[in-house]
């Protein structure tokens, strides 16, 4: 193994970008602490990397200090101190064109070159798989940079988890469990779109925890009469009601994916799957149904204790890797342990859920519909 010296490093910022995800706060308290036992400086760039790119923006100049009393009583907080965004990504920068259109641009140099000027000597980026795709971008251009795997959608390859996951997937199972009994009471069918963008992790682990009756993810096209079936078998043995869960990636076999939106320099943005799915369902089952989103709560809220910890652990792990003159690593939960992989390696494939993994064996086997 190659003997890594360690860095002279004076300056360290912290990035959070993407949709925020519950731990963010505990992983920004764990490197700041853990950066101050090296004697570095902390500091938060505001908003992704707004706070470079639009400084004149921030009345404190793009960048917050972080000191021990800043990151005090955080652990346990939703949201980012620092702020997050999901727009503007460096590399498909909106930008406007001489002729007045707009264009995505490539501005990874100028972002080097305001980490230079803020004399910042490396950076620990906290994100999904945009987050770190700009990471991997930067670690190419010379920039010191450590990532740490973020979403509640859990697509991350390489870690067995990314925190956030299991806050959203606890507080879905908890929703399942609240929806069982109006369900029952009206002798509804409560279909309930959740989160998870192009993988179907949470609609599988919180439907198999909350016992739903059908779970559709977006690594199943679905057909809606094998739902309507399991609908109609239920009520033919007495339950007369059903709760769906339907990934909002979701689409129906041979049809496509539900999008409220498309943006220059952002992801689409998904959502609606539910309400198709559960007006459709109504129309032929001849029953009452009714939709829920649940959207945006998935990412708010307490972090799990199983959150706190791996946000902790990664946050101290991202320092140990820069102290160790590591750069271009993600740090990735591979229990026992906590380990680094190159970026690029992190994000070359999502991680969607394989059709023969022991959760979906699990579910089929319990009885539950996978629309297919
Ligand atoms: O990636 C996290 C996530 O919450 C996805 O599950 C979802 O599709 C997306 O972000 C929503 O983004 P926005 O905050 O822009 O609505």
């Amino acid at each position: 193994m190659p003997r890594r010296r360690p860095p002279n490093i004076r300056r360290v910022a912290i990035n959070t970008g993407g949709g925020d995800a519950p731990g963010l706060n505990a992983v920004i308290r764990a490197v700041v602490l853990s950066g101050l036992n090296h004697g570095w400086e902390i500091v938060g760039i505001r908003d992704g990397y707004n706070g470079i790119f639009r400084p004149q923006e921030y009345p404190d100049g793009g960048l917050v200090p972080l000191t021990r009393t800043r990151v005090r009583g955080i652990t346990h907080l939703g949201g980012t101190i620092i702020g997050t965004t999901n727009r503007g990504n460096p590399l498909h920068y909106p930008t406007a064109m001489p002729d007045g259109t707009m264009k995505e641009v490539d501005r990874t140099d100028d972002l080097v070159e305001g980490l230079k000027e803020h004399e910042i000597d490396a950076v620990v980026a906290i994100g999904g798989d945009g987050s770190l795709t700009i990471a991997n971008a930067l670690a190419k251009k010379g920039v010191r940079i450590v990532g740490v795997p973020k979403t509640i959608d859990n697509d991350l390859s390489k870690t067995v988890v990314t925190f956030g996951f299991d806050t959203a997937v606890s507080f879905a199972t908890e929703c399942l469990d609240r929806l069982h009994s109006t369900a029952e009471a009206h002798r509804r069918v409560m279909v309930v779109e959740v989160m998870g963008r192009y993988a179907g992790w949470i609609a599988l682990n919180a439907g198999v925890s909350g016992t739903a009756d059908a779970i559709l993810i977006p690594e199943i096209p679905f057909d809606l009469h094998a739902v309507a079936t399991k609908v109609r078998r239920r009520a033919g043995a007495g339950r007369n009601f059903a709760i769906v869960v339907v990934a909002e990636g979701a689409k129906p076999r041979g049809g496509r994916r539900s999008v409220l939106e498309k943006r220059l320099g952002a992801a689409e943005r998904l959502g609606g799957i539910g309400e198709r799915v559960s007006v459709a369902l109504g129309q032929m089952t001849g029953r009452e149904t009714r939709h829920v989103v649940l959207g945006h709560l998935l990412r708010g809220g307490t972090p799990t204790a199983f959150d706190r910890l791996l946000s902790l652990r990664f946050g101290s792990a991202a320092v140990r890797a820069l102290a160790e003159g590591r750069t271009g690593v993600m740090v990735a939960l591979d229990p026992p342990t906590v380990r680094y992989v190159p970026l690029a390696q992190a994000t070359e494939r999502m991680k969607t859920v394989p059709l023969d993994c022991d959760t979906i064996l699990t579910a089929r086997e319990l009885g539950i519909c996978l629309g297919d």
